[in-house]
């Protein structure tokens, strides 16, 4: 179970935060807070189906889940809601969206609502390491950008293994260090430091960390996809964004209209691509399945 102070912590993450979201990366039109999976063929495409690329991440998780008509689907970590009602509106599917924010599942809500889903949707304020779900009552779980939070992963991980039934589909969206922490230099390490304290990340797991955990648990049938390339274009824009908004943002800083979360924030936005861009951090995709 998740500690108060931590849950207190991304609680007041996403208070102060939420409307760099909204501003740079427009959640209220698409409804994510994630990176997206962007179009590789097409450069043109790639910059200007931005919110394409958000659902695209939904797609691509929704077809290695093979999430079909009626299946229950936990989102873990749902922020305001889009994976959840595109769930419901692209796959007719039974989507529950847990998430410890208040404001969020009322935002995921109201955006049900005025998409004509709120029937088909549900939502509950849990801690996605200790639910209260009965066991294996879910087809699929998953979790966009947000296991990242546990401070404990195996938590995280054993609770999706009891929530699933025989067969079904873990998938994992998020980022992991390429190696453990001590063997990267001081700049990237800084870099890393800043990154996690700025997004209160939790436990911080290498890629075959994560793999460890998922074995553990008993999953099967367990893989990474690489998605850097694909990530990349999100990254890019995150990065140019908080440099093109330092000048403005810093007198809001200095003057005490922004506070120190949102300055954090919009430094860890700077440092993110650089830590993907040499490999420091892999953003990828894991799948896995309970045994049947
Ligand atoms: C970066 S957002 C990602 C949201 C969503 N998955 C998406 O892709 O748009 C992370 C979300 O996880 C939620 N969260 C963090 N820790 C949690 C926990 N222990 N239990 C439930 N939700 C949690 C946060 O409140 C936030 O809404």
């Amino acid at each position: 179970m998740t500690s108060r102070e931590t849950l207190e912590e991304v609680n007041n993450y996403y208070e102060e935060a939420y409307l760099d979201y909204v501003l740079v990366w427009r959640t209220w039109s698409h409804g994510a807070m994630h990176f997206g999976y962007h179009d590789t063929d097409s450069r043109l495409r790639r910059w200007l189906r931005f919110g394409d690329a958000m659902h695209e991440v939904n797609r691509v998780l929704a077809d290695e889940a093979t999430v079909e008509e009626g299946d229950r689907v936990l989102d873990a970590g749902c922020g305001v809601g889009g994976s959840v009602n595109w769930l419901a509106e692209n796959r007719d599917a039974d989507a529950v969206g847990v998430n410890v924010s208040r404001n969020h599942l009322a935002k995921a809500e109201k955006k049900a609502r005025r998409r004509g889903v709120a029937d088909d949707v549900e939502w509950a304020r849990m801690d996605f390491t200790d639910t209260g779900f009965q066991d294996e009552e879910f087809d699929a779980v998953w979790a966009v950008e947000a296991a990242c939070h546990a401070e404990d992963t195996m938590e995280f991980v054993e609770e999706a293994y009891r929530l699933l039934e025989p067969g079904g589909h873990l998938v994992v969206s998020d980022g992991y260090l390429s190696q453990p922490m001590q063997e990267f230099g001081e700049n990237h390490r800084r870099r890393l430091d800043e990154i996690d304290e700025a997004w209160v990340g939790g436990e911080v797991d290498t890629v075959d960390e994560f793999e460890g955990y998922l074995d553990d648990a008993g999953f099967t049938d367990v893989e990474f996809q690489n998605q850097y390339d694909r990530v990349k274009p999100s990254a890019v824009y995150l990065w140019l964004a908080s440099y093109l908004a330092a000048p403005g943002a810093w007198v809001l800083e200095k003057l005490g209209v922004r506070n120190e979360r949102q300055r954090r924030n919009r430094v860890a936005a700077r440092h993110q691509y650089p830590v993907l861009r040499d490999d420091v951090v892999k953003h990828g995709l894991f799948t896995a399945r309970k045994p049947e």
